[in-house]
């Protein structure tokens, strides 16, 4: 797999090319950064969960109706995958206030946001992820009306579902950032990775963090530990056995 040629590295993944040029093997690292990669770490074993949970989650989201690229977990770490053409929105779902909301608008931490608030990012680290509306990210070219239509509409199923998979294990699920690509036929389809590296995810009980942003808050030595509880309570007998784990 190594020597296959490399598309595209970001911050905690790497994308090489197969010889089917509709698939690519995606390569979860353990890398993790924070504030605009200003802060990176190596934390053990991160790839082996996200990867496994990504794979979990997005399985899940197929089940539910939800296309998404995901082809095969081909072990630990490493999954196949459909190559698409990446749009430079992350869409985040927010069903809590908390993080750069409340540092932007005077909510409360932690606040219930029913509807849930669907926000648009540029995908740009050089201006900071600046926050979209529909004509800037339509003057950028980043997107069409009706795929910004499209996107949005995906976002929030894709939290109906997640939100009601995380609740039955007694997880909350605070908020998540999703990105979508186009396949080569034009359909947009969820890409990207769903794992406690992009979600917020609070104990439902004790409400306890148990994702990256212990990372952001400077408690690495917890990091790990989170991931593999999200891990224990989302994969099944029968997936650890699917999945040789
Ligand atoms: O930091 P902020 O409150 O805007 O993050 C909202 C959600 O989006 C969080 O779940 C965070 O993990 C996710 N996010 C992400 N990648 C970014 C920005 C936010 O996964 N670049």
């Amino acid at each position: 797999m190594k020597s296959n040629k490399l598309l595209y590295e970001g911050k905690a993944k790497s994308v090489f090319a197969t010889k089917n040029p509709d698939e690519v093997i995606m390569e979860f690292r353990d890398d993790m950064t924070a504030g605009d990669g200003a802060r990176h770490e190596t934390i053990g074993k991160k790839g082996y969960y996200n990867s496994i949970i990504t794979s979990k989650i997005f399985e899940v989201l197929e089940e539910n109706g939800v296309k998404t690229q995901f082809l095969e977990l081909v072990k630990p770490g490493t999954l196949k995958t459909l190559k698409l053409d990446m749009i430079m929105i992350e869409v985040i779902i927010r069903n809590r206030a908390t993080g750069s909301l409340i540092r932007t608008y005077p909510f409360e931490d932690g606040t219930i946001l029913n509807p849930p608030i669907v926000q648009m990012d540029y995908k740009n680290d050089d201006f900071h992820d600046p926050m979209l509306n529909g004509t800037i990210a339509q003057a950028l070219n980043l997107a069409t009306q009706d795929e910004l239509h499209i996107m949005k509409n995906l976002a929030l199923k894709i939290n109906e579902v997640l939100s009601k998979m995380f609740a039955d294990i007694g997880i909350i699920l605070v908020d998540f950032k999703v990105e979508f690509g186009k396949d080569s036929n034009g359909n947009i389809i969820l890409g990207d990775e769903i794992s406690p590296d992009s979600c917020r995810l609070w104990d439902s009980e004790t409400l306890d963090m148990l994702d990256k942003e212990l990372f952001r808050q400077g408690q690495d030595d917890k990091v790990i530990d989170a991931y593999e509880e999200i891990f224990n309570r989302l994969l099944t007998d029968e997936d650890k056995k699917k999945w040789n784990l």
